[in-house]
């Protein structure tokens, strides 16, 4: 049912607006009349609660003058229009107030009625019925097109993507907020602004190329990726997609949505890193593992053919032709140890003694032989920050690291170019090591060499750190330096990356935890002159060969040499043998008890006893992680006789006079 319609009743000087109700209702019309008493009330009620129809009455003879009664008259249609401009506003009237009903019609009333004219007043109601239904729907559609247009604006101006609309001209005509933090400027300054003098000249050219093509018809669109300086002084990565809407006659213009894909790509690209680094990861373990193996039973082997080759060569001296034949042998042997060390430096299992250097120390010591190796073409700088932090790695794997990125440099500069080493303190904060596979915030001290040599492209770059990769032509390069240096700095906990560009040169980074401790002294090397000693050795070694020529070497030179094949044997000899044993010669890795728990049991049943331990590769993480023990030895396999002779000198002091 429709409601009733709501007139207001308002009364001029002399009416009786309860008559008036009585006939409104008389007429029998779906009315619900309010009886205002004057243009005050009428106002606030139009404004607060609205209408449908001001009806005013301007019947009967009245006491005021006539135009006395037009001035209330024009005074009650201005408050109800004041209210609502559209009100209708209808004069009731008898032969007494025509003039004034009319008077009001000219200035603005919507019509006037005589009061005995019940025909025409029930035509006027009905006709104002109607037309309050209209305005009814009209107000209804308009609110909704209210709330959709402030659903839309929303929709825009809290949209994280920058909106931008772009006139005929390609001045913008619209910035959403979000504009402002791409471009630094507050929306409306945007306006009448071209994109193209917001960007910088290069990425300009680009853009206006784009809206060159998406300009030329209705419809068309494009997406682009804008490189700009963002407000803050960021390099920001922004996608743009332009749409061509002047076919909408409400946009009639290019609409650009800008996102800001910086933090994305960047996660992107973190996670693709500490993918590919966690997949060379992989594959070092796997190829460690192998190397790992086989150089464990190498070393024994290289140690038995390079002893004996050298206690040969000492018997018969170097002069002979045998000598020389016996000197191929054993510089073969080394050549073939370093490759087994190498294979084990890249695979992290390698037995490292790490100390607490100074890495400046490292370079400046080697500088002079860093610039024979690079030569006269080759300019070499060193950069080194005073007050730099220590690292705690095996100073011997670090120098193999600075050597090999030299080298590579050096490779990369045929014609001649510039080196710069460069050492500095830096903070890795927790977004930085999130992104980087066995890194941790905090202090690290990082090592850049830099070239200006060939550089790399992509492809190349991704399968540096692999072993056995490499561009150089055969016998040139192994492919072995790169993948040794990733597994020195990994075994250090630190990490490494790269940048380069093809033609311009290559810069490695290296990032090294920082450590607060005071630099290890270095053992001093000593000359010891004489390699013979009478002491009590207890060797113990699994691998027969090894152990008999061990044997050989040291009772050669003097020493008194007790046997056992395995930890167990060992620990049985100890508590059996009644003399004094004076060191402990033991391999690390052994069938059953390892070398470091046997030497902890031997020192407890014998506190006296010195030891030293000897392996080519261990397996073993405390070991490799450089945990052994500082009052242990340690003797790198391959074994040669010279350099087991002066470790022994040197573990077990000076010999007595
Ligand atoms: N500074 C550099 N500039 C350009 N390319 C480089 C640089 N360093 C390394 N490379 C590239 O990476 C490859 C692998 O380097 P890596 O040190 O592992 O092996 P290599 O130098 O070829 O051989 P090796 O070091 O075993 O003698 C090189 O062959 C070369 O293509
Ligand atoms: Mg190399």
């Amino acid at each position: 049912m429709s409601r009733g319609l709501r007139v207001l009743l308002c009364q001029g000087e002399g009416g009786d607006d309860a008559e008036v109700a009585r006939l409104l209702v008389g007429l029998g019309c779906n009315v619900n009349c309010e009886r205002v008493a004057d243009e005050a009330t009428l106002e606030a009620r139009v404004a607060h609660e609205g209408g449908d129809l001001v009806l005013y009455g301007v019947a009967g003879a009245g006491s005021e003058g006539g135009d006395a009664r037009a001035a209330g008259a024009l005074r009650a249609l201005r408050a109800a229009r004041r209210a609502d401009p559209s009100i209708p506003f209808v004069v009731l009237t008898d032969e007494h107030g025509r003039d004034v009903a009319v008077a009001a019609t000219r200035a603005g009333a919507s019509d006037w009625v005589d009061l005995d004219d019940h025909v025409r007043l029930e035509t006027v109601i009905a006709r104002e019925q109607r037309l309050a239904r209209e305005r009814q729907a009209q107000r209804r559609i308009e609110s909704e097109l209210g709330m959709q247009a402030a659903r839309f604006r929303a929709l825009v101006e809290k949209s994280a993507d920058a909106v931008c609309v772009l006139g005929p001209e390609g001045a913008i005509r619209y910035a959403s907020p979000a504009s402002q933090a791409l471009f630094g400027r507050a929306p409306h300054a945007l306006v009448g602004v071209s994109l193209c003098e917001l960007l910088e000249r290069e990425e300009a050219e680009k853009a206006r190329e784009v809206l060159a093509r998406v300009a030329l018809e209705p419809g068309r669109s494009e997406a682009h990726e804008l490189r700009m300086t963002a407000s803050d002084g960021m390099r920001r990565l922004v996608r743009m997609i332009a749409i061509n809407q002047r076919d909408d006659a409400a946009v009639d213009g290019i609409v650009l949505h800008l996102r800001d894909l910086t933090r994305l790509r960047q996660a992107e690209e973190a996670l693709a890193r500490s993918d590919q680094q966690l997949r060379q990861a992989q594959k070092m373990e796997a190829v460690g593992r192998l190397a790992g193996g086989v150089a464990h039973d190498f070393n024994n082997i290289l140690s038995v053919i390079l002893s004996y080759a050298s206690m040969v060569l000492d018997d018969v001296g170097e002069g002979s032709e045998l000598g020389q034949d016996l000197l191929e042998i054993c510089n073969a042997g080394r050549r073939a140890s370093e490759l087994t060390h190498q294979l084990l430096a890249f695979s992290r299992r390698q037995v490292v003694e790490p100390r607490v250097v100074d890495l400046n120390a490292v370079v400046t010591r080697l500088e002079r032989m860093y610039r024979r190796i690079l030569g006269e073409d080759i300019a070499l700088v060193t950069t080194l920050t005073p007050e730099l932090g220590r690292v705690l790695i095996d100073p011997t794997a670090l120098e193999q690291v600075v050597m090999n990125l030299v080298v590579n440099a050096r490779d990369a500069m045929p014609r001649g170019g510039s080196l710069t080493i460069e050492t500095s303190n830096v903070w890795l904060d927790e977004e930085f090591a999130e992104g980087h596979l066995g890194v941790k915030a905090g202090p690290h001290v990082r090592l850049t060499v830099s070239d200006t040599g060939t550089g790399m492209d992509q492809v190349t770059m991704q399968q540096i750190f692999e072993p056995f990769f490499t561009t150089k032509e055969p016998g040139r390069g192994t492919g072995l330096g790169l993948s040794t240096v990733f597994g020195i700095v990994r075994q250090a906990g630190g990490t490494i990356w790269v940048y380069s560009e093809v033609g311009l040169g290559t810069t490695f980074k290296v990032l090294f935890p920082r450590v607060d401790k005071p630099v290890t002294a270095r053992r001093a090397p000593g000359l010891i002159a004489d390699l013979r000693g009478e002491e009590q050795v207890l060797l113990v070694e699994d691998d027969d060969a090894l152990r008999k020529v061990a044997r050989g070497i040291m009772r050669r030179n003097g020493y008194r040499v007790l046997e056992a094949r395995g930890a167990e044997e060992a620990l049985a000899l100890i508590a059996d043998h009644a003399e004094p044993i004076d060191l402990l010669l033991t391999d690390i890795v052994m069938p059953g008890m390892g070398g470091p728990e046997l030497a902890r049991r031997a020192r407890a049943m014998r506190p006296e006893i010195k030891i030293l331990c000897m392996s080519g590769y261990t397996d073993d993480a405390i070991v490799r992680h450089g945990l052994l023990d500082d009052e242990l030895a340690f003797l790198q396999k391959p074994l040669v006789p010279d350099a087991l002779l002066r470790k022994l000198r040197e573990v077990l002091g000076a010999k007595p006079a």
